[in-house]
């Protein structure tokens, strides 16, 4: 609502917003004492959340209320809470990090939901990613894709060449970057239907494969990380696209395609 104020000496616009009331949920979590035990949903209702409090924070809530009834939390992986550590991974109402584009589940705020709202929260669903507990999935495989070749070997023997004497085109400086800021959260497995880790192993492919900083390594690195995804079972990219378009960080399906090509050249090299 807009409210216009007037006299002779000014006049004063005021914009007024709806005061957003709290809300009441109905919650179905996903429930698992442990990697071994056999999972399945609960329901659960949750009072007073307000519409600015995030995701995380609205599980908070919940949280609390089972503390003070001395029983068990419902477990979920979080650590930056500001989209940087990638490991809010859950599935909202069947969607990698829910209903918004290009955040992570720390930052989805409540108000992207209604009062009395059923909400369906899951944990990532994928071969590689098994269950831990609750919500929380073992996503080391994605680290042992790293370790075998997300890297770059520099010489730091007192004689370090500087790295702004090294000359990159804009774009490719800034196709690297784009690549380096995948976070590794896993939404792109989670929203695959083959569960395919291909983007991710893309990007940390890409962001080497741009520089000339990861040509020295480039044949060995591309065979080492598509290896061990396949090793990890994720399954095969069919070009669906559904990872693009639930990656909180907005990396490209070009990335794949330059991962296809190192593959192919390292592969006719080797
Ligand atoms: S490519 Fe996107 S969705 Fe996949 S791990 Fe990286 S940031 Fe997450
Ligand atoms: S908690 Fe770090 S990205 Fe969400």
């Amino acid at each position: 609502m807009r409210l216009e104020v007037k006299n002779a000496h000014y006049s004063l616009l005021i914009t007024q917003y709806p005061i957003l009331e709290s809300m009441k949920l109905t919650l179905k979590i996903w429930r698992q004492k442990s990697a071994s035990a056999k999972g399945k949903i609960e329901t659960y209702q949750v009072d007073g959340i307000e519409p600015d409090m995030s995701f995380l924070e609205m599980l908070d809530v919940l949280n609390e209320g089972f503390v003070e009834k001395n029983e068990e939390p419902v477990v979920f992986d979080h650590d930056c809470r500001e989209g940087i550590c990638g490991t809010c991974s859950l599935q909202i109402n069947g969607e990698p990090h829910g209903p918004d584009s290009l955040i992570t589940t720390c930052q989805l705020h409540m108000r992207k939901f209604n009062d009395g709202d059923t909400i369906v929260i899951e944990p990532f669903r994928a071969t590689a990613f098994p269950v831990i507990k609750d919500l929380m999935v073992d996503r080391s495989s994605f680290d042992r894709i790293q370790q075998a070749g997300g890297y770059i070997s520099v010489n730091t023997s007192g004689n370090t060449q500087d790295a702004n004497n090294i000359p990159i085109s804009k774009e490719d400086s800034d196709l690297s970057f784009n690549a380096a800021t995948c976070i590794g959260c896993g939404a792109c497995v989670a929203a695959c239907k083959n569960a395919s880790a291909m983007l991710f192993t893309a990007a940390k492919v890409s962001q080497f494969a741009l520089l000339p900083q990861g040509k020295l390594e480039a044949t060995r690195r591309v065979l080492a990380m598509v290896e061990q995804m396949d090793k990890e079972g994720f399954g095969n990219c069919t070009n669906t696209g559904a990872c693009e378009i639930e990656c909180p960080k907005g990396i490209s399906l070009e990335n794949i395609a330059r991962m296809n090509r190192e593959f192919m050249s390292a592969s006719t090299e080797g």
